[in-house]
């Protein structure tokens, strides 16, 4: 392998081979080539993209760098679903229990916040006694039983990804779509699902900032699912405004839990309700509506916020807090934001309302802060709401007197008021499916 060879190449614009992606790849991960000539092929790879073939050559190489999981013992038909990454997304907890009240099994590895976006680990340990650390028998036993886990990585998947996205980010060649699209896929074919839905986030709050890069994305992810033999669907939606109105840890598990006893009529349920009727008509063929009427069911009848229960009570937490909102972490002082003005909310920024809530102790700056779990922030007023002059926009939670004083500052200069009515933007831009090939 001659790698100053493939990084000329690669800079004017010509195609590597399988042999070498994959030879690159594994060279990277044992150590046998150093960050600097990695750096400088991501950098070639940036600027002049991958086609199909060495996209999949590159996802391949990165799954075949580490351990795959295949879900053998799991039985029925077993689905993944992965959020490219957003605010107030808690998509999964919702999600999950309408799966499995519906049939079928979701054994999810999911990851901890970093920055402005939160994580489904860091909310489900805001639940006094849950474990995300369960073997893999426990895996099966859950997912046999109740129909859901989630759980984080149990196995050593794709160390090659891990280290590649350690480089990439301290190289500025994160948002590039072949490199993307093989990080993310090569970790979800690692496991070996039936059927995968992506959740491609697109605004203020998301990589892709516009809906053309974002369907793209979505195109190259399902190619490469489909060109693996897994059903894969992605949905392309909205991540302007946060998705939930509740931002932090357990508020966000407050948040899931109001969904799933029928608080339906939110941004967050119609994502939730597409993700779902994907994934349940790749599997019934039934039509969509019937699809949504069984979603609404399992939901009015209880069935849903029973296998959240359920879940929950597995996972070793306590499945009271259904019940009870008291038993989950509570910030030590909470305080309003007021309105500078009146008019109808035409802009909350997602990146930067994630920062606040980060600021307040939901998020971590770097991997080894602590979380304050009961801080964020609970969105009174969401984009389209008339709002008086002084009537509260948001509450803020956190422990500090100080920092919640600066973040109602910021809160109300960064939440645009406008004298006109304001239409939200649409919360789903398209759906993309291919039948595998
Ligand atoms: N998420 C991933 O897993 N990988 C990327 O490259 C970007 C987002």
């Amino acid at each position: 392998m001659n790698v100053l060879h493939m990084i000329n190449r690669k800079k004017h614009g010509q195609a590597l081979t399988e042999e070498e992606i994959s030879s690159v790849v594994m060279g990277y991960t044992l150590g046998e080539i150093p960050d600097y000539q990695m750096s400088a092929l991501l950098m070639a790879i940036y600027f002049q993209g991958m086609n199909e073939e060495e996209t999949l050559a590159l996802t391949r190489a990165m799954i075949h760098s580490g351990e795959e999981v295949t879900l053998e013992g799991i039985s029925g038909y077993k689905v993944d679903k992965h959020s490219t990454g957003g605010v107030g997304d808690s998509t999964t907890l919702v999600l999950g229990p309408i799966l499995a009240a519906m049939g079928l099994k979701l054994a999810k590895m999911s990851g901890r916040g970093l920055g402005h976006t939160g994580g489904t680990l860091d909310k489900l340990e805001s639940i006094p006694g849950l474990s995300v650390d369960l073997t893999v028998e426990e895996i099966i036993e859950g997912t046999n039983a109740i129909g859901m886990v989630v759980v984080g990585q149990t196995a050593d998947i794709t160390p090659a990804d891990k280290k590649m996205y350690a480089l990439r980010d301290t190289t500025e060649t994160v948002d590039s779509i072949p490199l993307i699209a093989s990080s993310i896929m090569s970790k979800k074919l690692a496991i070996h699902n039936d059927a995968l839905v992506l959740d491609v986030k697109v605004g203020d709050g998301a990589f892709m900032k516009d809906v053309a890069q974002g369907e793209e994305l979505a195109r190259t992810l399902v190619a490469i699912g489909s060109s693996f033999g897994r059903d894969t669907y992605a949905l392309i939606s909205s991540m302007e405004q946060p998705l939930g109105s509740r931002i932090g840890n357990s508020l966000e598990i407050i948040e899931a839990i109001e969904a799933l006893k029928g608080n339906t009529d939110t941004a967050l349920f119609q994502v939730v309700k597409t993700l779902a009727t994907l994934l349940v008509k790749g599997k019934t063929g039934e039509d969509e509506g019937t699809i949504e009427r069984r979603i609404h069911e399992v939901v009015a009848s209880g069935a849903a916020l029973k296998k959240f229960q359920e879940f929950v009570a597995f996972q070793g937490g306590s499945p009271q807090v259904v019940e009870d909102y008291s038993l989950l972490p509570q910030a030590a002082h909470s305080v309003e934001v007021p309105a500078l003005k009146g008019g109808h909310v035409a802009k909350i920024p997602a990146e930067a309302v994630g920062n606040i809530a980060r600021d307040l102790g939901a998020g971590r700056k770097t991997l080894d802060d602590e979380l304050n779990l009961g801080a964020g922030i609970h969105i009174l007023k969401r984009v389209g709401d008339a709002v008086a002059e002084g009537e509260a926009l948001a509450v803020l939670y956190g422990d500090d007197p100080q920092a919640l004083n600066t973040a109602v500052g910021e809160y109300q200069q960064l939440v645009e008021i406008s004298g006109a009515a304001v239409e939200a933007a649409p919360m789903i831009h398209g759906v993309i499916h291919e039948q595998s090939r």
